[in-house]
Order: C-alpha cells, then sequence, then structure tokens
C-alpha cells in the first residue's frame, strides 16, 4: 500500500478506537508524521498518563511501551513490533541485579527507564536522561547503584557528591561515537555548537557545549543563537531537525549512530496493530505494582 494510503487508513482506524500514537524521536520519519506526540523517554512517559485515548500504540521500543502501561494501567497499550527491543535494557537482569544490591546492601537503585519492568521492580526510583542528575540528587540515600549505563552513570557522578556503583550496560549507538568523529567535525564545522547526548562516552561528552535528552536537543536548537550544530545522538533526529529549521545546518556526529530497533516500527506494523490490536503490552501484576513505584517516584519529582 502507498504511505498515503496507509496513513488515511491508520487515521481513520485511531479515531474509530480512540487511539493515540506516541512516537520517539528515533523512529522513521514517516512514523513520526503519523503520531500524536513525538518526544524523549520522559515526556513520552507523561504523553501516556495525561492521554484521554483508550488505546496508546507505541512507536519506540519495547521498554518505552511497557514503561506507558506499567504507568497507565487503565489503558490499552499496544506495540507494533514485539521484538523492538533495547540492547542496552538486556544488559541487567532482575537476578544479576539482586546480586550487586546483596553486596552493596546501603545502597540505593537507581536505574534508567531503558530497562525491563522487572528490574524497575527491583529499584527504587527510575530516571530517564533528561532528569537523572536531579533524580540522584533528590534521593537521601549516600550510596547508589545506577544501571544499566555506564556513561550515562558516569555522567551523572561528575553532578553529585553521592558514591556511584555503575553497571557495565551501554548504548551502541552512542558508545559507538568516537572523539575522532567529533574532532573531525569541529575541524570542518569551527564554528557549529556541539549538542551531545549523555549515553555518549566521557570523552565525547568533554568536547560537548551542551549535554541534554532528546527533546532537551530539539528545544536547545530553537533557543540557540547558533546556525551550525553537531548532533550527538541517533541520526534520525538530525532529519527531523533539518525540516524543522531549514535555515540552520546540522551534521551527525556519525553516520553509524542508527538504532535499527527503532526503525522496526513501520506504518504498516502500526496499522496491523491498530488493526488487530497486536501486540498488547502486559505487566504481571506483582512486577507491575512494584515498578510503578520507582517510575510514579520520578514522576514526583519531574512534575513541570
Ligand atoms: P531520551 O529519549 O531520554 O533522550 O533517550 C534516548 C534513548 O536512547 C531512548 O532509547
Ligand atoms: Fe536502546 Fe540505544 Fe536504541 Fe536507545 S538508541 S533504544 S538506548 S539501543
Amino acid at each position: 500500500m502507498e504511505n498515503e494510503l496507509l496513513i488515511e487508513e491508520i487515521k481513520r482506524l485511531k479515531a474509530e478506537r480512540n487511539a493515540v500514537i506516541l512516537s520517539h524521536f528515533y523512529t522513521r520519519s514517516e512514523v513520526q508524521e503519523v503520531a500524536d506526540f513525538v518526544g524523549d523517554s520522559l515526556s513520552l512517559c507523561k504523553a501516556a498518563v495525561n492521554s484521554k485515548a483508550d488505546v496508546i500504540v507505541f512507536a519506540g521500543v519495547h521498554f518505552m511501551a511497557e514503561s506507558a502501561s506499567i504507568i497507565s494501567p487503565e489503558k490499552l497499550v499496544i506495540f507494533p513490533v514485539p521484538d523492538a527491543g533495547c540492547p542496552m535494557a538486556d544488559m541487567v537482569t532482575a537476578e544479576s541485579l539482586r546480586a550487586v544490591k546483596e553486596k552493596h546492601p546501603e545502597a540505593a537503585v537507581v536505574c534508567y527507564v531503558n530497562s525491563s519492568a522487572s528490574v524497575k521492580a527491583e529499584s527504587d526510583i527510575c530516571c530517564t536522561s533528561a532528569n537523572a542528575i536531579n533524580v540522584v540528587n533528590s534521593i537521601e540515600d549516600r550510596e547508589i547503584i545506577f544501571v544499566p549505563d555506564k556513561n550515562l552513570g558516569a555522567f551523572v557522578s561528575l553532578h553529585t557528591d553521592k558514591k556511584v556503583h555503575l553497571w557495565p550496560g551501554f548504548c551502541h549507538v552512542h558508545d559507538n561515537i568516537s572523539e575522532e568523529n567529533i574532532q573531525e567535525l569541529k575541524n570542518l564545522h569551527p564554528d557549529a555548537e556541539f549538542i551531545a547526548h549523555p549515553e555518549c562516552r566521557s570523552e565525547v561528552l568533554n568536547f560537548a557545549d551542551r549535554i541534554l535528552s532528546t527533546s532537551g536537543i530539539v528545544k536547545e536548537v530553537e533557543g540557540s543563537g547558533s546556525t551550525e550544530f553537531i548532533i550527538g545522538t541517533e541520526r534520525e533526529i538530525v532529519r527531523t531537525l533539518k525540516k524543522k529549521y531549514p535555515d540552520k545546518k546540522f551534521f551527525p556526529a556519525s553516520e553509524k549512530a542508527f538504532c535499527y530497533n527503532m526503525k522496526k516500527i513501520t506504518l504498516e506494523s502500526i496499522l496491523n496493530s491498530l488493526q488487530n490490536i497486536e501486540y498488547e503490552i502486559h505487566v504481571p501484576d506483582n512486577i507491575r505494582v512494584k515498578a510503578r513505584k520507582s517510575l510514579d517516584r520520578m514522576l514526583e519529582i519531574s512534575r513541570s
């Protein structure tokens, strides 16, 4: 089916089912265009809670749809491609986390939202890239275990006086952006502002003018006086920025910064999910209730 026909049918079914489509910035541009809301992990959580829809179609990766279902259990959350996961989220399990908690009984667990429901259930509080520093500094505990992203954890540890135990997880998309990539681009575009996502390595973040979540990157471009930008995150966002700000110039930090899991969500899979109500996210109650506490605690300190 042509994209135009697919979009027409998606819109018709969306209205019929009182559904909304929530999308992350790393999905295909045509998916972002059909979405009712596009945002970073934190704003997507908030959009899920605040939505008046009966059905949420989640265009992102699995942990995002799962989080939406945990915090808004009264809604039906459907996820078009069940195997669109986040490899970093799979780098920590509830079992492996329990073993580390035993080694550090005094430490609170702060878990990046890029994690499974059962890891969230083992944690004290969740965070996203937009609020990680605030979350860590909001809790009373002096010692924390930060899972699973070692790069985000290292970035946070520079902005807190708490003792931080890092987990050896990483996002392959951001971790592969190298210092050389940035140096080369900076030589070519010396006036460009470099905005990096905190999932990048510390040696890359050292060059950054601003370190922000994906929504933060879009807002920074909007408000900045600069006309050229090096964008240190998944490259799809560069396409979105070019469309939104045709008078500004954008350079992806690396052409290889590509999240293939986000790209598994297509217009066809969204249409199928609306037609057949596939695939429903279901988190067992014993896990959901505990995981919700960690997510609610995060949302409580990130109200604005
Ligand atoms: P944010 O959406 O919080 O910027 O995180 C990026 C990411 O990697 C999501 O998977
Ligand atoms: Fe996971 Fe990285 Fe893809 Fe985000 S960009 S979903 S952290 S693999």
